[in-house]
């Protein structure tokens, strides 16, 4: 994904064309990411019907995109934006850091490093948090005292001020689109060898501990495994290109779609972190074995759709019941009644869907990254305004109250083991040497960038130092 975003700034590449055109070629849904399917280019100005902004452009607000690679316009200088109901002036040129008119400044969370903030921090400036990808990316934003340095969020997480939780459902349709492999056909796959699941994982080292949990369940049921985790089966050579066997080529989809089974875990849990390895297979209709958000229930078309592993005790309860499904055909299939328009009963699900105002492939609406921009530039500008007719008269007018993010934005629980207690791991184990260790360190750098601010540091590098008085002043107690 990022290596489009380079390439956009190099010239107009269109490194996403090659997808946007399969697409319609094969009528399905292509992205690698939810990202690299965006077409920036083709974003043409839109004013909203709410924005009678004249301003001049000298006159408008700055916002300064951070992190550079993920700047949602062509590369230059500057850009307007005329959003729903107001307009700014975008920029990821660094130089205007420190500009008076600088209103907000938007970070990638992937991107954001503690040692690279941009310091001092300006106390009329807003920080705006973009974060769509995996909670593993970065756990600094999964504390409290990292996530509330940010005053506006977009991320997976429902209570976000601009939350991207269905990014990965492209539509109601893609969850529609007709079962690609019937059940009499799985059956015939099944008699002529094929395990009952699928995994496909070749990401192994992630704090989910996925596949010390698919361990233990393959010692109960049959399990297919052709990624890099945990291989038992080894693909057709067709598929061996890992973009073929990881996107949604059409050989590729036909191929998995003939398991009844896919697990389904995410690289790491936090509520409303879902991704295509739940939907993906939902579109295909196979049944997903699910771990990752346990607020999943939520989105759900309706309660019988999904096998929940979190609603079983062990792996091996979890294998019987799998077994169970594997020889009645009638309860397998009530899983994919969903497939029904009318059985679709989450309303949750349904006005998500409706109501969002961000698109995937989908020309009329814009996309969340200047979607987000846009939701940043009506704050900020409301803000503006605010503060204009409060400085006028404030005994009368009431200065906006500040706004913060807290943890209901991202708030990810510290990396448990995949199965078993931590105490049972040995020490030299991969999983315990790396992320609980990061998600701790993340908690340390949260707290140094913030002391940073505090006492107006302007130098970011001097954050190992403030870390450093920060942790002896914790064993010492205090
Ligand atoms: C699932 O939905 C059905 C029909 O709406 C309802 O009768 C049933 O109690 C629900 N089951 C659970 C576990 O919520
Ligand atoms: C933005 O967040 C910072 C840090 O949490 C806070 O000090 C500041 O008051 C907030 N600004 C606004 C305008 O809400
Ligand atoms: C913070 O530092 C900047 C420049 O380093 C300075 O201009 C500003 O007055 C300082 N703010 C406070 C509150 O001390």
């Amino acid at each position: 994904m990022v290596l489009c975003f380079w390439l956009l700034l190099v010239g107009p590449v269109c490194c996403w064309c090659q997808g946007a055109l399969d697409t319609e070629a094969t009528g399905a849904f292509q992205p690698q990411s939810a990202l690299t399917d965006m077409e920036f280019a083709t974003v043409g100005t839109y004013r909203g019907p709410g924005n009678s902004d004249s301003r001049s452009n000298k006159e408008l607000p700055i916002i300064l995109w951070w992190s550079s690679n993920l700047f949602p316009h062509f590369p230059g200088d500057r850009e307007r934006v005329d959003c729903a109901r107001s307009s700014c002036l975008i920029t990821s040129n660094r130089k205007v850091q420190l500009y008076r008119r600088t209103a907000s400044i938007i970070f990638y969370g992937t991107d954001f490093r503690a040692y690279e903030a941009p310091l001092p921090r300006l106390p009329h400036q807003t920080w705006a948090l973009f974060h769509e990808e995996s909670p593993m990316n970065n756990y600094l934003l999964s504390h409290f005292v990292g996530i509330r340095l940010f005053n506006y969020t977009a991320t997976f997480r429902r209570g976000s001020d601009y939350p991207l939780t269905l990014q990965w459902l492209p539509s109601l349709e893609y969850l529609l689109a007709p079962t690609a492999v019937s059940l009499e056909d799985k059956n015939h796959w099944r008699r002529a060898g094929l395990a009952p699941v699928l995994y496909m994982q070749s990401h192994c080292d992630v704090p989910s501990d996925r596949d010390r949990y698919v361990q233990e369940l393959m010692k109960h049921i049959e399990i297919d495994s052709y990624g890099k985790c945990l291989n038992n089966r080894a693909l057709p050579e067709y598929l061996e290109d890992t973009s073929t066997a990881t996107g949604e080529d059409r050989r590729f989809m036909a191929f998995v779609a003939r398991y009844k089974f896919h697990l389904a875990l995410e690289n790491g849990l936090c509520p409303d972190y879902m991704t295509e390895k739940l939907w993906r297979p939902m579109h295909q209709g196979c049944v997903p074995i699910y771990k990752g958000s346990s607020t999943v229930s939520d989105w759900l078309p309706n309660n019988h759709s999904v096998v929940l592993i979190d609603d079983f005790p062990t792996p091996r309860v979890l294998a019987e019941f799998l077994k169970m499904l594997d020889q009645d055909d009638a309860e397998y299939s009530r899983y994919l009644k969903y497939k029904t328009a009318s059985e679709i009963t989450n309303l949750r699900l349904l006005d998500g869907l409706k109501n969002r105002e961000w698109g995937i492939n989908d020309m009329s609406k814009p996309n969340y990254l200047n979607g987000f921009e846009c939701f940043v530039c009506d704050k900020e500008n409301e803000r503006l305004a605010a503060m204009k007719v409060h400085r006028k008269n404030p005994k009368k007018n009431q200065a906006p109250q500040p706004k913060m993010a807290d943890n209901s934005h991202m708030g990810c629980p510290l990396p448990s083991p995949g199965y078993g207690p931590v105490e049972s791991i040995d020490s030299n184990d991969r999983w315990l040497q790396m992320w609980p260790q990061d998600y701790w360190q993340s908690l340390d750098q949260a707290e140094g960038l913030e002391s940073l601010i505090r006492h107006n540091v302007s130098e970011p590098s001097l954050l190992w130092q403030h870390i450093q008085s920060i942790v002896v002043r914790r064993a010492g107690g205090q």
